[in-house]
Parts: C-alpha cells; sequence; structure tokens
C-alpha cells in the first residue's frame, strides 16, 4: 500500500507477537478459507516496479469470476468514474494499481465468509451490515480530515472485524462458550472474549490479515482497533497515517453501533477512547456534517455488499 507509513509498528512489532492463548485458538482451525493464488501473484508483480497494467490485467483477467465482480465494482458510484470501464486493464490505468489490488482483495474476502455460511449464534447479514457502515463511516471521517488513505481506511472498515466471523465459523465451539458467558454475566463480547479465551477477536482478526499477507495497515486495525491507545504505546503523533487509520476505524466501529435514522447516538460514542477523540478533533458540533456524508457513502459503498 502506497498510503499509511508503518511507523507505528515497527516501533512495537513485540505488540504483534502470537501469545500462547493465540498460538492455542487458531491451532484448532482446520479449513481456513485461503485467499485465492492471485492475490500472491497481484501482491509479486506490485513489488516490481517494471510491471505494466497489461501484465497485471491479464493476470486478474486469468480468474473469469473475479473479473465480472471487479468490473461491478469499479463501475459503481463508490469510484465514482464517469464513463464505463470495461476491461480490468482500462481499470488498473484509470483507477491505479493500488485500488485494484484492494478490490480484488476486497471480493476475494467477501466470497470467502459470504452470506451462506454462519453459525446459528451468529448474524452473518448484520455482520456485514455493521463492517459497510464502518467502513463508510471511517471513509467519512477521512474525507473530512482530508486525509489521503480515504480509501484504505473503508477497505481497513469494512474488514476490521474478521477475528468475529473466524471466530464463529471456524473456533465454534469456543464461541458457543463466549456466547453462554454473555448471556450469563451480560458481558459485552469483547469482556466475554478476554474471559472465555484470554483474547479478542482482534487478535485473531490480526493472526487473520498476517496469515493471509494482507497489507500492514489493514493487519494493524484487524489486530488493534478496540485498543488503539495499546497499539500506538504512546500518544499519537500528528502525521502518523497509520495510526489515524486504526483511530479513525476505532471511532467509526462506535458510531457505527449507534447510527440510527442517518443520526449517531451520542450513548455509543462513549466507547471511543478519549485520546482518540481528541487526536480526531471529534467533537459533537462538527457531527452534522460528518453525518451527511456517512448517509452518502454508505449508499456508494452497498455495491460492495452487492457481490457477496
Ligand atoms: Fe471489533
Ligand atoms: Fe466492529
Amino acid at each position: 500500500m502506497e498510503g499509511p507509513g508503518h511507523a507505528g509498528r515497527r516501533r512495537y512489532a513485540h505488540l504483534n507477537s502470537e501469545s500462547t492463548e493465540l498460538r492455542a485458538l487458531v491451532q484448532k482451525i482446520t479449513d481456513l478459507p485461503t485467499l485465492p493464488v492471485m492475490m500472491a501473484t497481484i501482491t509479486r508483480l506490485m513489488q516490481d516496479p517494471r510491471t505494466s497494467a497489461e501484465e497485471l490485467g491479464r493476470a486478474i483477467a486469468s480468474d473469469p469470476s473475479l473479473v465480472s465482480k471487479v468490473l461491478k465494482l469499479v463501475n459503481s458510484a463508490f469510484y465514482g468514474f464517469p464513463g464505463h470501464i470495461s476491461t480490468i486493464t482500462q481499470a488498473i490505468v484509470i483507477l491505479g494499481f493500488s485500488t485494484i489490488r484492494n478490490v480484488v482483495l476486497t471480493t476475494s474476502v467477501l466470497k470467502a465468509f459470504g452470506r451462506n455460511s454462519g453459525h446459528k449464534g451468529f448474524n452473518v447479514e448484520s455482520f456485514w451490515e455493521h463492517s459497510l457502515l464502518t467502513g463508510a463511516i471511517a471513509r467519512s471521517l477521512a474525507l473530512e480530515r482530508e486525509a489521503n488513505f480515504a480509501e484504505e481506511t473503508f477497505i481497513a472498515g469494512l474488514l476490521h472485524d474478521m477475528g468475529r466471523i473466524v471466530l464463529s465459523q471456524k473456533i465454534s465451539g469456543e464461541f458457543e462458550k463466549v456466547i453462554a458467558h454473555r448471556e450469563k454475566h451480560g458481558s459485552s463480547w469483547i469482556a466475554a472474549e478476554t474471559a472465555v479465551l484470554g483474547l479478542t477477536h482482534g487478535e485473531i482478526g490480526g493472526w487473520l490479515a498476517r496469515k493471509w499477507n494482507l497489507p500492514a495497515p489493514f493487519i494493524d486495525v484487524m489486530h488493534w482497533h478496540h485498543q488503539p491507545i495499546d497499539y500506538l504505546g504512546i500518544e499519537p503523533a500528528p502525521n502518523n497515517d497509520t495510526s489515524n487509520l486504526v483511530f479513525m476505524v476505532h471511532a467509526a466501529d462506535a458510531m457505527a453501533k449507534g447510527l440510527k435514522d442517518g443520526k449517531i447516538d451520542l450513548a455509543s460514542t462513549a466507547e471511543i477512547h478519549h485520546l482518540v477523540r481528541r487526536s480526531l478533533k471529534l467533537e459533537e458540533a462538527g457531527w452534522d456534517s460528518l453525518e451527511r456524508r456517512a448517509a452518502d457513502e454508505i449508499e456508494k459503498a452497498r455495491a460492495f455488499l452487492d457481490i457477496l
């Protein structure tokens, strides 16, 4: 990814090491969906500065099931290109390598964890709805702050809770214990996961993202969106793009939970860490315009769920 820098992650790399609890838990996963070989090919081609749009386009076009989905997305209102894009190579020339990589990545993940699979205690539809709202609100925040990584913020928001879907679908025995704990104690998901598993869906998501070789900012958001300050270790330095990305998704996650009829419910924003609130200058006074922008972004982003 060309956008966010990774200074925070490098400095606090030890925080990403796998705990004993995590190792024990992920050993129980026997059938984790792999990302298509295509993703590895794209990553390799993108690392080579000599790769042309035609070459990358040919690689993607070798998977016809992907082509129609990618073209549908790049022609959606989300990317807002005025004409019609009819080939992958044209899409790469117009939208750039990293955008197309993100589209292919998202398409692959959505296909791997689509609508039809799921545990009875886990509503896949509302999971993706929450993910979409989080992505769209995070993107709105990035646009309001004139950040140059609005698109990455959306994808990161869309994927932020992947650890939850892995837990419910691939480690369902443990997931049932988490549900039982929640019902008995009336606790939050995070508290129940911590009590039962000794870790949260953030760590599971971070593990998955590393296993899938996702770009570093996505790994960080999936891992740290509930612990934005632990991620950073210190109060954020201005202009640290990756920490801003983690912060924006952290805030958008809480806002998405409280979004009703286009309005952000105050109570839900209590979950936003006060340092994140301060760093992003989240003041209620500015929410009207954020809500308006978010409504627009949510509509545009619906194209992503259409490919599920
Ligand atoms: Fe989460
Ligand atoms: Fe979430």
